[in-house]
């Protein structure tokens, strides 16, 4: 990047380019919420200050029970691999279920949505799951062979078999790997051979818009795939989602595939002991994308991650445990295990799932089953929102439900649709926190205190409680806030939720996440040692910051990260491509959706049979969710000289924006050919763009400039 800009004589940086756009509004929070809420009194934000840093934090792990409590706060001395709450031990099972029972034997922990109205919603109360993962937890063991630290990889839908699986896991020891149910079984076998996991916990079937949809054929890919890379996966664990009636056309493979259903009946009532765990121990290991196409596992240990997932529920989601909290996220992404799992599980409170998409049967669906649960927090993302506006823009008045408190999270919000989220979903009554982090960082970085701040949408806020940010240029310097200037935010110190490392991979771990603007390689202080969290963001004069979306490779399509070396990687699996390019462009619903652009080998034309076959790798190869809005055929790709492929520029075309300076391009003349065919066959299928603001023209002119 810096020679090529060097050749396009640029003094700086597109991560500093001014930002303008019209500051919002103040919201405050209603008294009734301040009234009642966990941090009503300023004097949080002294406690937690950096002069307290990192002692402020026992505040947070005090939230547990510790089976040996810990000898040192944070364990700084092997830059970045911190240590939190050493020589600490616990189980997080135990934390989540066990200690609840005393006081909740009989509330309901888990209450599961089916996504069919025909079918009875679940209440799991906390002596049900504690059975529960008890009993899977002894047939886990009495699989043999299942050691502590051994992986295990799910491929779990919206179901409570899921987080059954995972306190299971936790109870022994095992590092779970949830993959998202939605992706494809060659993701899955990735991931498997990634981590090394000898046994695929999946399920036959889930209902989703109406369907039942097969998924246990993908865990026979799963398995292929995994086996191509040379691990073999040995059971196969196939939860029924109506026990007794198997839902999958696939063939179970005797020997390797296993009903849990009828496995279980050899361990009923028994009970397996919670194994107790060191602070540091891995508890899981959760899969994201990033700027090559090898995923990387995010892996997160037991007390820091706990610890810190239950004191941000407990401030940040202001969780009571007579609340009826519902996370409309999925598991299988980072929001669902810190905010549908372990944090609200630890705080002992009762978390609702739904197994379905949102509109379905129709856009009244999630409100009816607020009004039906009496839920009174609410926590989903900018994309569904998005679609339930679009869909049943006065649904929520229908339903007579109470939010005291809304959360948004995994991509930016535009401050019209927040006004739509806060009005009419929250009917005026909520306060909304706007959660700023990622699959890296265990739990929120950046959001309003809810009683305590006052909301500004489209803002995530300020730093959370002990968490220091701060915008950097490119030269280091850091970007002072209210100068409208736009730079890489950074976590100045450590946290206890941040990931351990990727697995398997700790050189691209520092590399990816500290390299940029670590001070000195060999300093033992965590002061020299920023965290690089990949977003442009600003900071304006109040503190509150504004994230811009991600300075790497990476798009985000309806609030989940799509490497555009991944998608390009299965584009060019198709035997008639020779290049594949991948550039967002801006989508009403999901906020951002894929484009393809591909060139084909030599002698072959274009056709919408390639057109298809690409979509369909993709689809294959990733998941539904990558599945491209669109896939160009292109002569040739827009290239500098050296030869790489300059995606700003068909990001610009694809968004009927600025393509910027082509006069670098080694093949500036067929930039007006992409266009010509490109925005000309988006006019026809009615692809009609929406002016950009000037937040997302500056977000396509700097897409790709990571490479
Ligand atoms: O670009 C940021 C965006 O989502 C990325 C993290 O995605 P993921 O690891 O999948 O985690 C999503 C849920 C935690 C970030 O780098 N992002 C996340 N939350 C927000 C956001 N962008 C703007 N506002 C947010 N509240």
């Amino acid at each position: 990047m810096a020679r090529e800009q060097e050749a396009q004589g640029a003094q700086v940086s597109e991560a500093q380019i001014a930002v303008h756009w019209r500051e919002e509004e103040y919201y405050h929070p209603p008294a009734r919420f301040i009234g009642q809420a966990n941090a009503a009194d300023p004097a949080i934000f002294e406690r937690f200050s950096e002069e307290h840093f990192p002692e402020c934090f026992k505040e947070y792990a005090d939230l547990l029970t510790w089976d040996a409590y810990w000898h040192t706060t944070l364990d700084a001395s092997k830059p970045p691999f911190w240590k939190w709450f050493v020589g600490g031990r616990l189980n997080a099972s135990y934390n989540c279920v066990d200690r609840h029972l005393a006081t909740s034997r009989n509330k309901a922990a888990l209450i599961w949505v089916p996504e069919p109205e025909t079918e009875d919603t679940q209440a799991i109360t906390y002596q049900e799951l504690y059975k529960r993962v008890n009993e899977f937890a002894a047939l886990l063991r009495g699989l043999g062979r299942v050691k502590v630290g051994d992986r295990m990889t799910f491929h779990l839908p919206m179901v409570p078999e899921l987080p059954v699986s995972m306190l299971a896991c936790a109870r022994l020891g095992v590092i779970h790997s949830e993959v998202f149910g939605g992706f494809s079984g060659a993701a899955c076998g990735d991931r498997i051979a990634d981590s090394g996991s000898r046994i695929l916990v999946t399920m036959d079937g889930y209902c989703r818009n109406g369907e039942l949809i097969d998924h246990k054929a993908k865990a026979d890919q799963a398995v292929a795939a995994a086996r191509e890379r040379g691990v073999e996966v040995e059971k196969v664990l196939v939860w029924r989602r109506h026990p007794g009636r198997y839902a999958s056309k696939s063939p179970m493979v005797a020997g390797r595939d296993f009903f849990v259903d009828e496995l279980l009946k050899d361990y009923r009532g028994q009970e397996v002991k919670p194994v107790s765990m060191p602070a540091e121990a891995p508890l899981f290991l959760m899969y994201t994308s990033g700027t090559t196409a090898r995923p990387k596992g995010c892996q997160h240990s037991t007390g820091g991650y706990l610890a810190y997932v239950a004191g941000t529920s407990k401030y940040y989601q202001d969780i009571h445990p007579e609340d009826t909290y519902w996370c409309f996220a999925d598991i299988g992404w980072i929001t669902g295990h810190s905010y549908i799992v372990y944090g609200p599980l630890a705080l002992g409170t009762t978390s609702v799932m739904y197994e379905g998409a949102p509109t379905y049967p129709d856009p009244g669906r999630p409100w009816r089953i607020a009004e039906r649960l009496g839920v009174n927090i609410f926590h989903t993302a900018p994309t569904t929102i998005r679609m339930l506006r679009k869909l049943g823009p006065d649904e929520p008045k229908k339903y007579d439900y109470h939010f005291k408190h809304m959360t948004t999270v995994g991509e930016p919000i535009e401050p019209d649709v927040w006004r739509w989220y806060h009005s009419v979903v929250g009917k005026g009554e909520a306060v909304i926190v706007d959660t700023w982090w990622q699959t890296e960082n265990g739990g929120f970085l950046g959001s309003t205190l809810p009683a305590l701040k006052p909301m500004k949408p489209g803002s995530c806020g300020p730093g959370v409680l002990g968490i220091y940010p701060v915008i950097y240029d490119e030269n280091r310097n850091v970007v002072e806030a209210g100068s409208g200037r736009a730079g890489n935010i950074c976590i100045r110190n450590p946290w206890p939720g941040i990931f351990q490392t990727i697995w398997g991979q700790p050189e691209r771990f520092v590399q990816i996440y500290y390299e940029k603007y670590c001070r000195d390689k060999d300093s033992k202080d965590w002061r020299d040692w920023p965290y690089l969290a990949g977003d442009g963001a600003v900071q304006a004069a109040d503190g509150y910051f504004r994230i811009l979306g991600r300075i790497d490779d990476v798009i985000n399509v309806a609030g989940h990260r799509l490497g555009t070396k991944e998608l390009e990687s299965a584009s060019i699996t198709v035997e008639e491509i020779a290049e594949a390019a991948a550039v967002p462009v801006m989508d009403e619903l999901r906020g951002r959706a894929v484009e393809m652009y591909v060139s084909l080998k030599p002698g072959l034309a274009p056709s919408k049979d390639i057109e298809d076959k690409v979509a369909k790798a993709i689809e294959a190869q990733i998941g539904k969710i990558a599945r491209p809005k669109n896939v160009w055929i292109v002569p040739d790709m827009p290239k500098t000289r050296s030869g790489k492929i300059m995606r700003r520029v068909i990001a610009g075309i694809s968004n009927f924006a600025d393509v910027g300076d082509t006069t670098t391009l080694s093949n500036p003349e067929v930039v007006e050919g992409i266009r010509h065919h490109v925005q000309g066959e988006k006019l026809s299928r009615g692809q009609v763009p929406r002016e950009l603001s000037p937040q997302e023209m500056e977000e396509i002119k700097a897409f790709g400039r990571a490479e």
